[in-house]
């Protein structure tokens, strides 16, 4: 599943000894292993090898410049969401012809961006997007390729606030008015309309929905062709699940086997957009105990880093698995399970210094005594965690670190003090 795994009791990324690593780069601190990102993009490349996809790695997962280089030189593409995005993509050397651009809210400013940055598909999410979009090409003398985005009402069964693939959501647009945007738009001089895309949502943990929706937009193609309307590509999104606790989602292999029957033979140029599958696992935030406070109705472990640095259980009442980098005498290597109580356990909420009772990172967490300055680690961190932190509370940004067999890097430096107010008068 991934290369991080505890070695004569101290955890280890690849061959780093992950003590060592946080004496040296200290905590709050974000841990990817290269491995380990290779391992699960070349999975989801072999998966669906007989479409020859092109896996567009959704940047806004993990959106470091040498991890978007690492996979660059795989061979993926990119799915952006913002001119941020793009110019990122830029940056890490991406062929921008394998660069998907999706979003409901694209500024005119981002899409003169894109269309100069020569991305390879707009993603285009309504009526109005369409228009504006052809009238900046029309402007600027370019012509672009674009994809519809359906919305096809299934429901991935995710928590609500990652579910975008159903009717009601903001993102794309109905099926039942999918044809008569193609029959207004499908002919466009500038915008050439060849392209279907659908994003159920993300972090589900079945792949039958991924059938369904396919079921639906392959009919869909169907009715166009017989209006004379080709459909070239197919862009099937991200979504596809990690393990946040062990064996909980579909491998690569388990959503082929749901999507390629359906595709092969079709003559479609596939693309995919997955992030959570690469990244998640691939990275981990080590932070270290501050305090432990006990002798109330609850136990606490207060640690040094926040939801600031990680606000996936503030904001979806995510799980994550939490351990000690070092085990204690007698301890037993962990499984990354709800159900895993170490022998001698005391409960504890993981919580930060942040004025905020929303600063969890794991409630009612069997652990095995801590002390002040033990390290814990917090797994499946990868995707989701460092992109989306902040400086709530003038908190610097954690430092993140590319471990690659027994070395490190520091790919991005930890936030000072001066960070926090540059730009401000
Ligand atoms: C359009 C689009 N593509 C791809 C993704 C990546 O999703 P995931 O990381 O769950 O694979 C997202 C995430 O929200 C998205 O909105």
């Amino acid at each position: 599943m991934d290369y991080f795994a505890y070695k004569s009791g101290v955890l280890h990324c690849e061959d780093v000894d992950l003590t060592a690593l946080a004496a040296a780069c200290g905590t709050p601190l974000y841990v990817y292993s290269a491995a380990t990102l290779r391992r699960h993009y070349l999975a989801m490349a072999e998966a669906f090898a007989p479409l020859n996809p092109t896996i567009c790695f959704a940047i806004k997962s993990l959106a470091n410049l040498s991890i978007l280089r690492l996979l660059a030189g795989l061979g993926a593409g990119f799915d952006v969401v913002s001119g941020g995005e793009i110019f990122r993509a830029q940056k890490a050397g991406a062929d921008m012809s394998k660069v998907a651009y999706a979003g409901v809210g694209k500024t005119d400013a981002e899409i003169l961006q894109a269309l100069a940055a020569g991305v390879g598909w707009f993603n285009v999410e309504s009526e109005q997007e369409f228009e504006n979009l052809t009238r900046l090409a029309r402007q600027v003398g370019k012509t672009a390729s674009a994809a519809l985005r359906i919305n096809p009402d299934v429901d991935p069964h995710t928590h609500h606030h990652t579910t975008t693939g159903k009717k009601g959501t903001k993102f794309g647009v109905d099926l039942d008015r999918a044809e008569e945007f193609f029959a207004r738009y499908g002919r466009d001089a500038n915008v050439r309309l060849t392209g279907i895309h659908v994003h159920l949502g993300s972090a589900g943990h079945t792949a039958e929905p991924y059938g369904e929706a396919l079921t639906k937009c392959l009919a869909f193609i169907d009715r166009l062709a017989k209006k004379g309307l080709t459909i070239e590509a197919i862009n099937f999104g991200g979504g596809y699940g990690a393990d946040y606790e062990e064996g909980e989602s579909p491998t690569a292999q388990e959503y082929a086997r749901q999507i390629v029957p359906l595709l092969a033979g079709r003559g479609l140029k596939v693309l995919l957009e997955p992030g959570r599958q690469i990244g998640c696992n691939a990275g981990i935030l080590l932070t270290s105990v501050q305090y432990l406070k006990t002798g109330g109705e609850k136990n606490f472990a207060i640690v040094d880093a926040t939801m600031c640095d990680l606000i996936r259980p503030a904001l979806y009442d995510a799980w994550h698995f939490i351990y000690p980098v070092r085990l204690g005498a007698g301890q037993p290597e962990p499984h990354r399970r709800r159900d895993f109580t170490p022998p001698g356990a005391i409960t504890v909420d993981v919580v930060g210094g942040v004025c905020e009772g929303s600063d969890f990172l794991g409630k009612d967490r069997p652990l095995p005594p801590l002390k002040r300055g033990d390290l814990l680690a917090v797994f499946s961190a990868g995707a989701y965690g460092h992109v989306m932190s902040s400086q709530y509370n003038a908190r610097p940004r954690a430092a993140e670190v590319l471990v690659e067999d027994s070395a490190y890097r520091i790919i991005r430096r930890r936030e000072t003090y001066d960070d926090l107010i540059r730009g401000e008068e």
